[in-house]
């Protein structure tokens, strides 16, 4: 693996709500992950599993309650305000939701020339919408001079997802967390934007943490780097992302490719009855003991009930599953064709 940006170690965040109740959400409970320099890592999981949480405690917007983040080997929390302020502009967000994510009453170029001024990478106005022009050309919004002056109202929802990509690119980062980027946007404007994400990571060595609930898409942005896939607020199986699919060792992992289990539960209860026991997702307040997976699991055994088994593996291919060696290997049945995943 190459020399990472950012390492989670046994990092989790604890929700808590109402301060009668107390109600405790441990939304991320002890991940431990590499996000390679320049690599990309799609993370997966339904919803609920807390990829979005995670994102933010890898974007610095959460501090967690437990665990360390790295940044180039250095405890995030302990920085100083210079190093902290680097680390900020080196790994942006990117949301799922370009319309909410952008001010309505901002023109694109007003949008990008906030940072641009900012951080002071352009100097002036003009510097600055010449840089805009050369982002919006980098993200295929071309000739640009027909974007800067528009407002996000008159943009697409795929032309929107350009700008909030543009507008992350103003401050030359070294990560993009892209939350769901494309889960709101049309499905035939998808493909597109993944592909410029593809092609952002390669012309600029960009990294991508990618969080989806959907592998065919994962696959499609990750194949050649990482895959982490994530059940109730902890990893149950991370890799390489080939070497994982094609070998998948954890029963849920196993689950998610045969689509007997759809990662949306909504979608779920429409399909044909699973050989998985029928359950509704365990609520994250209370996970279940031992395995988190256990209610769900075929192959549960007595101690998978009493105790949580630990990710173990080489760095390519880690699984949590007290059964790992003994659970048959597992292929989909087309590993070249995306379709029993679309
Ligand atoms: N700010 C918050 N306060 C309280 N609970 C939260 C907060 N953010 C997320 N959660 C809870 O943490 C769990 C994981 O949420 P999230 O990270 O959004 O998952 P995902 O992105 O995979 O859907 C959910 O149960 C959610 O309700
Ligand atoms: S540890 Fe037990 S319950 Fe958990 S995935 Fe493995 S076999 Fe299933
Ligand atoms: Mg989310």
């Amino acid at each position: 693996m190459r020399d990472s940006l950012i390492a989670l170690e046994n990092v989790s965040m604890v929700f808590t709500r109402g301060w009668l109740s107390r109600e405790r959400v441990e939304a991320v409970a002890g991940v431990s992950m590499v996000i390679p320099e320049g690599g990309i890592v799609a993370l997966v999981g339904e919803t609920g599993s807390g990829k979005t949480t995670l994102g933010k405690l890898v974007a610095g917007l959460y501090r967690p309650t437990g665990g360390r983040v790295r940044f180039r080997g250095q405890d995030l929390w302990a920085l100083d305000r210079r190093s902290f302020g680097e680390y900020r502009r080196a790994v942006q967000l990117v949301h799922q939701d370009a319309f909410a994510a952008l001010n309505p009453v901002r023109t694109v170029y007003q949008s990008l020339k906030a940072p641009l001024l900012h951080y002071r990478i352009a100097r002036n106005e003009r510097e600055a919408r010449e840089r805009a022009a050369g982002l919006l050309e980098q993200v295929g919004l071309t000739p640009p001079g027909l974007f800067l002056d528009k407002y996000p109202h008159q943009l697409s929802g795929g032309q929107r997802q350009r700008v909030l990509i543009a507008r992350a690119l103003t401050v030359e980062p070294r990560l993009i967390v892209a939350d769901e980027p494309v889960s709101m946007i049309d499905v035939s404007l998808r493909l597109a934007i993944l592909q410029l994400l593809r092609e952002l990571n390669r012309r600029l060595g960009l990294g991508i943490l990618y969080i989806t609930h959907d592998l065919a898409t994962a696959r499609y942005l990750a194949e050649e780097g990482w895959l982490a896939v994530m059940y109730l607020g902890q990893i149950v199986e991370q890799g390489a992302f080939r070497e994982v699919l094609g070998n998948p060792r954890h029963p849920y992992l196993q689950a998610l490719l045969s689509a007997v289990l759809v990662p949306d539960p909504r979608a779920a209860r429409s399909m044909r009855p699973s050989p998985l026991p029928e359950i509704d997702p365990p609520d994250p307040r209370r996970p279940p003991p031992g395995c988190r997976f256990h209610p769900r699991c075929p192959y549960a055994q007595a101690i998978c009930r009493e105790r949580p088994p630990a990710l173990q593996g080489p760095a390519d291919h880690q699984v949590a599953c007290h059964f790992a060696q003994e659970i048959p290997s597992w292929r989909p049945p087309s590993a070249a064709s995306p379709s029993p995943w679309a």
